[in-house]
C-alpha cells in the first residue's frame, strides 16, 4: 500500500476542498494495488459467529430480503445467479492485511476511523439507493461496480416500505461512474449513492469514518462527568431578592443554572477523558494472548519478537500544558516522562515498535506502560 490514498492530490485540498463536502472520485488511488483478502476469506468470515455480516437478495422472497450472518455453505449454495450483495463488518479487527489499509488514512485522525466493510456482489447485486449518515472511502478492490450518485438525503426522505434497510424510494441520479480495481469514490455524510456490480466477483472495500451525534456527545458527557458528583453539591441560591411573584422562575435561576452547567462543559481536561475513553472504546471484546507479572518475565518473553498493535486495538493521545494522557482501548494511561510520552506517540503513529533496545528501557512508567498494554490485549508479541 502507498501512504496515501490521494493520488495526485494534496492531502491539505482534499481536507479543503472535499472532506465533508462533495464526493471525489480518485482513479487509481494506490500505486500497486494488492487484492488483501480473496471473496472466499469473506464467505468464510461471514460464518463465523463473532463476525456480522448479511446478504441483501435484490429479488429476494421479498424485494431487497436481509438476512443475517453468521451463514452457512447452505445459505451460499442456495443464493440466486445474480443480484444478491454479501456485507462482512469490521473485516479489518480480523484481517491484518485489510487492517493495513487504515495505514493510507492517516492525512486523517485516526479515531474517526471506524471500520472497513467488504462486500462481495454477484453482477447486478446492489444494496439499493440509499445515504449514509458517515464519511466513507469505497475501495473497488475486484470486479467493476457502476456508481450512480445522487443529491444530499435526510431522515425527511421519501424511503422504500416492507424492507428493513433504508432504501430511498425517490432518488435522483446526478453522476454516474464505472470504479474499477483500485479506484476509490470519496462520500461525505448524506449524500445518496447506488452501487451495482457490472459482473461478478465485485468486491468493494468501505473505510467507514465514525461522528458522535450531538445527541450522543450530550448524554454521554454528562453521564461521564455526573457520575463523578456527589449528590451534595446542589442548586444554591443564597443572593435570592423577594418574588414578585413567587410563581416565576425569573433571569436569575436562569443564570444559576446556566452557570452549574457551564462550569462542567468548561472543564476541558475532563471532556479530554471523556472523549478519548469514547473514541477508543473497543468494538469487540478484546482479550490478551498472555499477561505477565512483572518487567523482567515480559523481558525474556521479548527476545526476538517484536510488538504489535492488536488489529481490534484503538488508540489516541491528549497533550495539554498539564497533562498528557494515552487513551487505548476505553483505557487511560497518564504519561508524565518524556520517554512515555515519546512511546505514546509513536503507538498512535505505527503500528508496530521496534524489536530491539527492550533492556535498554530504563524508565519504570514505559516498563509499566508496555506491562498495562498487553496485559490488557492492546498490545501483543510477534514473532520475526
Ligand atoms: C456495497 O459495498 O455494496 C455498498 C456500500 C455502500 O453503498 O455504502
Ligand atoms: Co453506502
Amino acid at each position: 500500500m502507498t501512504s496515501s490514498i490521494l493520488g495526485q492530490i494534496e492531502p491539505n485540498d482534499f481536507l479543503q476542498k472535499y472532506w465533508q463536502k462533495k464526493p471525489l472520485i480518485i482513479r487509481q488511488a494506490f500505486n500497486d494495488f494488492q487484492l488483501p483478502i480473496e471473496a472466499d476469506e469473506l464467505a468464510g468470515l461471514a460464518m463465523d459467529e463473532e463476525v456480522e455480516s448479511r446478504i441483501i437478495i435484490e429479488k429476494g422472497e421479498k424485494p431487497w430480503q436481509l438476512k443475517r450472518g453468521p451463514f452457512s455453505e447452505e445459505t451460499f449454495a442456495s443464493l440466486p445467479p445474480s443480484h444478491w450483495t454479501l456485507l462482512v463488518q469490521a473485516v479489518d479487527h480480523w484481517v491484518p492485511e485489510v487492517h493495513s489499509i487504515l495505514e493510507a488514512f492517516d492525512f486523517l485522525p485516526s479515531w474517526r476511523l471506524d471500520d472497513i466493510m467488504i462486500s462481495v456482489a454477484a453482477d447486478g447485486g446492489s444494496v439499493g439507493p440509499h445515504y449514509d449518515q458517515y464519511d466513507v472511502f469505497l475501495i473497488q478492490a475486484e470486479g467493476k461496480r457502476q456508481w450512480q450518485i445522487g443529491p444530499v438525503y435526510d431522515a425527511e426522505s421519501p424511503k422504500l416500505e416492507d424492507t428493513e434497510l433504508h432504501i430511498l424510494s425517490e432518488f435522483e441520479v446526478l453522476e454516474e461512474h464505472l470504479m474499477e480495481p483500485g479506484d476509490i469514490l470519496y462520500l461525505p455524510p448524506g449524500v445518496g449513492h447506488n452501487g451495482v456490480a457490472a459482473g461478478d466477483n465485485c468486491m468493494t472495500i468501505s473505510v467507514g469514518f465514525r461522528a458522535p451525534s450531538h445527541r450522543e456527545i450530550l448524554m454521554q458527557y454528562t453521564d461521564f462527568i455526573s457520575d463523578q458528583l456527589p449528590d451534595s453539591l446542589r442548586y444554591s441560591d443564597s443572593d435570592q431578592k423577594l418574588p414578585m411573584n413567587k410563581g416565576e422562575i425569573d433571569d436569575e435561576a436562569l443564570n444559576r443554572l446556566q452557570v452549574i452547567l457551564r462550569e462542567h462543559i468548561d472543564d476541558r481536561s475532563k471532556l479530554a477523558q471523556w472523549f478519548g475513553h469514547q473514541m477508543t472504546q473497543l468494538k469487540h471484546d478484546q482479550e490478551a494472548d498472555c499477561e505477565f507479572s512483572d518487567w523482567d518475565s515480559l523481558l525474556e518473553a521479548l527476545s526476538g519478537t517484536t510488538l504489535v498493535i492488536n488489529e481490534g486495538s484503538r488508540l489516541a493521545f491528549r497533550k495539554d500544558n498539564e497533562a498528557f494522557f494515552l487513551f487505548a482501548d476505553g483505557c487511560h494511561y497518564p504519561c508524565s516522562d518524556a520517554a512515555t510520552q515519546s512511546l505514546a506517540e509513536k503507538l498512535c503513529k505505527d503500528s508496530l515498535l521496534p524489536s530491539e533496545g527492550w533492556q535498554d528501557l530504563n524508565s519504570p512508567e514505559v516498563r509499566n506502560l508496555i506491562l498495562s498494554l498487553i496485559n490488557k490485549g492492546s498490545l501483543y508479541i510477534q514473532e520475526i
